[in-house]
């Protein structure tokens, strides 16, 4: 693996953010509960909170370090990274306090600033006594909120800490679970579903110093994974020689050869129900790979054999209720033409065709190309990052995986 690190956050994420209510401590059971379902929860509490639940707590049930201000690791400038990798954003508790800075648009600390530097759903648990749920100024700051886009819960009526009771309660974690889980299924499209992708390119060698290799970097196919593990899949990557990663959350199996390529992805395929081929596959191979390092003298010609054609064979094995992903790089103007030929051929729902003729698609972070669905339908896209080309294959597969699951 060489190249510049690409660094890729874990999909299903959530931020659950903690105010200063008694009802921090029921918030360690929501945690509890999120990471029964798969999600994987950085918290952040509001400094006050602390007083309820110490972050020996909150770090100790997430795994992960805790902080509640910006100054805590400026160097890797939190409130951007957790933003950026946030699915949704869960507030339990949120206090009549939070309410208001959050209606205000402040960010005064870790959490505000999360909530305002971010773009995905926020969910807002509020859990205070009656008269300060009640007040004007909550009532304005919740509909205010509410009408930007937040989902904000109505707390639960019944008995309060101290001797009142009323309208105030926590809700019962399973009505907040339930919202999350409408909340991330709208964008959660594979969840439960288990994907299978190659990416890289196979190395097949010569002697045990040299091969042949290619351009490919994988990051098309890194890009996928990615964005499968966002949409809730369970994603296995086959890697082959990539650009440097980190994928958490996908179980990543390496190979060299394609033929250990083709191995792997015969005894992974029949338990996936979507393979997603981006690998460069060799076509062929040296018909043997010398024991010895071959002599500068004798290093005149390598004799080649014919690799098997994964995606290909792969197509005849597929059963009704998978979905086949396969690419193609073309140089020709008749690029869709010489897609559609291939879609066919090799047996697959939906093919990406990258247009190489402009140069660099190897190794860029972005592409210019056309998504093939069998449907007959097509997608074009110019010079757009192949992250965006991996979110439509990943509804494609939905899509697809919707209509032969029935
Ligand atoms: O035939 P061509 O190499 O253009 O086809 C590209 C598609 O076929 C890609 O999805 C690639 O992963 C797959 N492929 C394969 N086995 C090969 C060659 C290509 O699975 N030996």
């Amino acid at each position: 693996m060489a190249g510049s690190p690409i660094i890729f956050p874990r999909g299903r994420e959530i931020v659950l953010g903690v105010s200063a209510g008694i009802a921090a401590y029921k918030s360690c059971d929501v945690l509890r509960r999120l990471q029964d379902h798969g999600f994987l929860v950085t918290v952040v509490p509001t400094e006050s909170s602390l007083n309820f639940v110490g972050k020996a707590t909150w770090q100790a049930l997430s795994g992960r370090n805790v902080h509640t201000s910006v100054w805590e690791n400026s160097a890797e400038v939190s409130h951007v990274a957790l933003a950026d990798r946030a699915d949704l954003i869960v507030i339990a508790p949120a206090t009549a306090d939070l309410i208001s800075r959050l209606a205000q648009g402040r960010a005064d600390d870790l959490l505000t600033t999360t909530v305002i530097a971010s773009g995905c759903p926020v969910l807002i648990v509020p859990a205070m006594h009656p008269q300060m749920w009640l007040n004007q100024a909550t009532v304005a700051n919740v509909e205010l909120l509410r009408k930007r886009g937040f989902t904000v819960l109505d707390p639960a009526v019944g008995r309060l800490t101290g001797k009142d009771s009323g309208i105030g309660r926590f809700p019962e974690t399973k009505i907040i679970i339930d919202k999350v889980l409408e909340l991330s299924n709208s964008v959660a499209v594979l969840m439960n579903r288990k994907v299978l992708v190659t990416a890289g390119g196979t190395i097949e060698p010569i002697d045990p110093v040299r091969y042949i290799g290619n351009r490919s970097s994988g990051r098309q196919g890194l890009a996928v994974a990615y964005e499968a593990l966002r949409a809730g899949a369970e994603v296995t990557v086959i890697a082959g020689q990539t650009d440097y990663f980190e994928l958490e959350g996908a179980r990543v199996l390496e190979v060299e050869t394609a033929e250990e390529m083709l191995e792997l992805v015969e005894a992974e395929f029949s338990s996936h129900d979507s393979l997603v081929m981006s690998a460069a596959v060799a076509d062929a191979r040296p018909v043997s790979s010398a024991e010895g390092k071959i002599k500068k003298e004798s290093f005149t010609k390598i004799e080649l054999l014919e690799n098997p054609d994964i995606l290909a064979s792969i197509g005849k094995l597929k059963r009704a209720n998978q979905v086949v992903v396969g690419f193609a790089a073309e140089t020709e103007s008749n690029l869709v033409e010489l897609g559609r030929d291939k879609l066919v051929r090799k047996g697959a729902d939906l093919l990406y065709v990258n247009n190489v003729a402009q140069g660099a698609v190897f190794g860029s972070d972005s592409t210019s190309g056309a998504l093939l669905s069998v449907d007959g339908s097509s997608e074009f896209f110019d010079n757009v990052s192949k992250h965006e080309v991996a979110r439509r294959i990943v509804n494609g597969i939905a899509k697809r995986l919707e209509l032969v699951n029935g």
